[in-house]
């Protein structure tokens, strides 16, 4: 049986529910282009808000994370993997959290308890020291020794920079033939971490101060593909079973093998299999130059400059191969890979064929600069990858080959210059908010205020967003909800949303502190991921809401609202399918 269900069943056993894997890109959170940890699409819950599921949770999700890119390559770092977590909300805390974790790791996974090891919080001003956690795995068999008591950098985990945290309690693993040693030395790199159990019961807001949450929480995260490489006792992570198949395909398209040729092999597996679940998520992500798509394009073109480095013929569909291999793999876990694989195929195609020419055309100016000159600097070195998609390695590559150098560090600073920019340009985003939108998107921008309002007055004041999606052809809206709308009560939405688009009511905005807006009543779901100042909506007196915008200045430029559907979207969570129409006359 695989870990994913065998952890499934332990928590199931213990009352847990088990959640569906959130998208890798988040529905509701614009403050990041990917879910991080299993969490991440928890936290309103964790703040309080009832989760339809109860209080007791447990789920494998589907993580990306971007930040150490260049790090992939080694044998433990990947860009998409799949974390496992239990959570309580508000239910179980400290003694009930580790004693779950101890008898899945001792009596379900049999890992021997000799070798194990634990940090806990040493603790801090604010917070006492976890001696609670201590002394329930010491009541379980953990030595005094093999307890180390670590500090904010290590045992405090917080999602980013602000966000429901606490400290936290960490499990590590001897992964080395020799026998453990008998007092933990939690900077001996034989010890890995395999499982973090957060106690979160406090929120951190962006100027780092604590208050405590409503409620007394349990996230936990357990890396899959670590804690597999640990049970199947290699140390290389990509020797694992999960990579098996896709790297004996590899081998086999290349006519290489794994030995000798290993950074090259798992920037290539872990790149395809990231690219396979980015192109096949429910946000249809393409390549682009910004935000997730510039991502997916990155790690496509990466991945076919080491294919080339293996003499793989680029042209060939190659990266499809392996990604079939890949959706073997995964199919019975996440459909997606299945439903949307054509998708998938068509987005390496589309980008191999875009990269395949850069490659030409940067190759030739490559050619005209090296008749030029046997050193190139570090402005023409950007300006190769900045306008011809030439990665700096690539240039260094072909320079060597010449004989010719090239000022890496003159690259490095121009590149830092490049990224400020682009920070500075993404934070932006959140002040222009969606204005790259069409207009039809804006109308569904400001329908999507109109149809919360309706819904409140029509089902209760509960009612409130929990996930929202704008496309050209519809809005799409999910809110708490316990029952399938009735007939009568879908017309009585649809009568006041287009009641107030014939009142041709006024569309305001006013930018404001977060504590005004909260004050002044806004509806301000997520207001933590929005910047210090933040704007408001108003639509005359109907709806207020924190919004990035951007709106129609007046209803009756939206037409005729009509819902199309109304669906279950989870338990407790109902979805409507709404269009606007031209004004029937
Ligand atoms: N959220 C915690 C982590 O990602 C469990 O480590």
């Amino acid at each position: 049986m695989k870990l994913k269900d065998l952890f499934i069943d332990y928590f199931v056993s213990k009352g847990h529910k088990q959640i569906p894997s959130a998208p890798v890109v988040p529905e509701n959170d614009p403050s990041v282009l990917f879910n991080t940890a299993g969490m991440q699409p928890l936290i309103p819950y964790l703040m309080g808000e009832h989760h339809p599921y109860g209080t007791r949770l447990c789920d494998y999700q589907k993580c990306i994370r971007t930040t150490d890119l260049d790090e992939i390559g080694d044998t433990t770092h990947h860009t998409f993997f799949e974390m496992l977590g239990n959570w309580s909300l508000g239910d179980y805390f400290k003694e009930e959290s580790i004693g779950y974790s101890f008898e899945f790791l001792t009596q379900v996974l049999h890992i021997p308890v000799t070798k194990l090891a634990i940090t806990v919080y040493e603790g801090d001003v604010q917070i006492p020291r976890d001696d609670v956690s201590a002394k329930a795995w010491m009541s379980l068999g953990i030595p005094e020794k093999r307890i180390a008591y670590l500090g904010r950098d290590d045992n405090f985990w917080i999602p980013g920079d602000s966000g429901p945290c606490g400290g936290d309690t960490e499990i590590f693993y001897w992964r080395d033939d020799s026998e453990a040693p008998e007092v933990f030395d939690p900077s001996d790199e034989r010890w890995v971490e395999i499982w973090n159990n957060v106690f979160m019961e406090f929120y951190q807001d962006k100027d780092g101060k604590v208050t405590p949450l409503k409620q007394k929480n349990v996230d936990t995260g357990m890396g899959l593909e670590r804690v597999v490489a640990v049970l199947e006792g290699v140390t290389d992570n990509y020797m694992t079973s999960i990579w098996e198949d896709a790297r004996h395909k590899l081998e086999e398209i290349s006519g290489l093998s794994y030995e000798g040729n290993e950074k090259s092999m798992r920037i290539i597996l872990d790149h395809l299999r990231a690219s396979l679940f980015i192109a096949s998520d429910p946000a249809h992500i393409k390549p682009s130059n910004t935000d997730q798509g510039y991502i997916l394009r990155r790690l496509i073109r990466r991945m076919i400059r080491h294919a080339r480095k293996l003499n793989i013929d680029i042209t060939s569909d190659f990266d499809e191969e392996i990604v079939k291999v890949f959706i073997e793999e995964y199919k019975s876990y996440y459909k997606e890979v299945v439903e949307n694989q054509e998708i998938v195929f068509s987005v390496l195609k589309t980008e191999k064929e875009k990269f395949n020419r850069t490659l030409e055309k940067g190759l030739k100016e490559f050619e005209k600069i090296a008749l030029k000159t046997n050193h190139i600097d570090g402005e023409t070195a950007f300006h190769l990858y900045d306008t011809f998609g030439f990665p700096i390695e690539l240039t260094i590559e072909e320079a060597t080959e010449r004989g010719m150098t090239v000022d890496e560090e003159g690259f490095q600073v121009k590149f830092k210059e490049h990224q400020e920019k682009s920070r500075t340009a993404s934070k932006g985003k959140f002040k222009g908010g969606l204005s790259g939108n069409s207009e039809i998107e804006t109308k569904y921008h400001t329908t999507t205020h109109l149809l919360n309002a309706a819904l409140k007055v029509v089902l209760g004041s509960d009612v409130h967003q929990l996930g929202s999606n704008i496309t050209e052809e519809r809005l799409r809206f999910d809110f708490p909800c316990d029952h399938k709308l009735t007939d009568e009560e879908k017309q009585k939405v649809e009568d006041l949303v287009n009641q107030w688009i014939r009142e041709d009511l006024e569309v305001k905005h006013e930018e404001m502190s977060k504590d005004e807006a909260i004050a002044s009543g806004a509806e301000c779901m997520f207001i933590d991921k929005y910047p210090d100042i933040v704007t408001v909506y108003t639509i005359g007196d109907v709806s207020k809401e924190l919004c990035g915008g951007p709106h129609v200045t007046h209803t009756k430029e939206l037409g005729h609202f009509k819902i199309k559907k109304e669906e279950s979207s989870s338990a407790g969570v109902r979805r409507i399918k709404a269009v606007l129409e031209k004004e029937e006359i």
